[in-house]
């Protein structure tokens, strides 16, 4: 058993509701607190002299100066498998270029694809757990991490496996996802269905053989795949019992409405998402997630955080960390700069990069700090956390727990 603390604030996320707008004031505080550990997971938090006095045989892990203290953040929505980078791209936007004619005058997703391929699978793993272990400094202890640079039977295991070795040395908790289904791969001759048939015959039950994944993600946007192709795909996979999370509405609204009639655990962009839309996701238990690092990259709307959240919709922030549209890779900076724009309340920003990012991921074992919760924790030099998203991500924390462990 470890007592760690005193903090000058313990933000617990505790008592919020999973869905919907949330009030600074209902955010409860425990001032100079501390958390009690046993087995990786939090026996208890409150004051943090009581806790010492009750728990006497309790080792302590003392705490100095003014600190706050977070669950772990997490992070439900990144591709950060991948090789080269797409800063040519991100030059051309500057001088006009939309997101859709570069892609379509042979940059964009194919660009990564062609890089990806060419990377060995001991690089994947290498610059991948670089990736997660930045994320994991910043105070984030769960990072989903996509495929779908590799587009071919080969290519798409090799990035799910290196993707698995990540899982299997990171501190870091990294669940993986099969996104097969990007887009075709220009070099595949036949149509958008065959292809997402030959992703059904060729990879799900490798998927399950080699337990590489089990969350389905498809990009359902004109320039990838269409409704109706991804609803035939997306119903071969929720008959073979993956999860399923959809790329909705980034450009052009329809994926989120599947979303809803899949009961997928994520719709995620949503930038163009409209009042049907949000009423149809409000009605549902689907998570939106909001990818504000994708607008700025992009230069384009952000998802309408506020609407959703004022229609009763759980919302996560994640950062889309990937070589094109969201190079940045920093949730906190992104989720800071999302509130700004959309008027979301600290509230609000914290649970959306925490339990209710876990929400997305199936996780209800983590995101809050409480009673029975994993042990992992963030914290940062203040004694006012508003002070975290108000320096707008530039305030980085000075410790990290992972399972209870203090990992620097
Ligand atoms: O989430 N929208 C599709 N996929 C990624 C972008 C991938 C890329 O441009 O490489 C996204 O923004
Ligand atoms: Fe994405």
């Amino acid at each position: 058993m470890k007592l760690i603390g005193p903090f000058s604030q313990i933000i617990t996320l505790a008592g919020i509701p999973l869905k919907g707008a949330v009030k600074d004031e209902q955010l409860q505080i425990i001032e100079n607190g501390g958390v009690l550990i046993e087995n990786k997971i939090i026996k208890k938090a409150g004051d943090f002299n009581s806790l010492k006095n009750e728990f006497q045989n309790a080792d302590i892990e003392l705490i100095e100066g003014n600190n706050v203290l977070l669950p772990g953040f997490v992070d439900s929505h990144t591709h950060i498998c991948f090789g080269g980078n797409r800063s040519k791209d991100f030059a051309m936007r500057l001088n006009g270029k939309t997101y859709l004619e570069i892609a379509e005058s042979g940059g964009g997703i194919w660009s990564t694809v062609t890089n990806t391929r060419k990377e060995s699978k001991e690089n994947l793993v290498k610059s991948t757990l670089e990736k997660a272990n930045i994320s994991l400094q910043k105070g984030i202890t769960t990072t989903e991490i996509k495929s779908g640079y590799g587009l071919s039977i080969e290519d798409e295991i090799k990035m799910l496996e290196a993707i698995n070795e990540v899982k299997s040395i990171s501190k870091a908790d990294i669940i993986s996802t099969f996104l097969g289904a990007h887009m075709k791969p220009r070099d595949f001759e036949g149509t958008n269905s065959e292809y997402l048939e030959l992703l059904v015959n060729e990879i799900f039950p490798v998927l399950k053989e080699k337990n590489l994944a089990k969350r389905v993600d498809i990009f359902t946007e004109k320039s990838a795949f269409s409704v109706e192709e991804s609803r035939i795909y997306l119903q071969k996979a929720k008959e073979q019992g993956f999860e399923i999370t959809i790329h909705a509405d980034q450009f052009t609204p329809g994926g989120s409405l599947l979303s809803v009639e899949f009961g997928a655990l994520s719709a995620d962009h949503l930038e163009f998402s409209g009042e049907e839309e949000i009423k149809f996701l409000a009605k549902s238990d689907v998570v939106a997630t909001a990818l504000p690092g994708a607008s700025i990259g992009l230069g384009m709307q952000y998802t309408p955080a506020r609407k959703l959240l004022d229609a009763g919709v759980c919302l996560s922030i994640a950062s889309d960390w990937n070589p094109g549209s969201a190079p940045m890779g920093d949730l906190v900076t992104q989720a800071s700069i999302l509130a700004t724009f959309e008027k979301l309340s600290m509230a609000e920003i914290l649970s959306g990069i925490t339990f209710r990012a876990a929400k997305a991921l199936n996780l209800s074992d983590r995101g809050i700090l409480e009673t029975g919760k994993k042990a992992d924790f963030v914290s940062f030099p203040t004694n006012d956390f508003r002070d975290i998203i108000y320096y707008q991500g530039q305030m980085k924390p000075n410790s990290v727990w992972k399972n209870g462990k203090n990992i620097g």
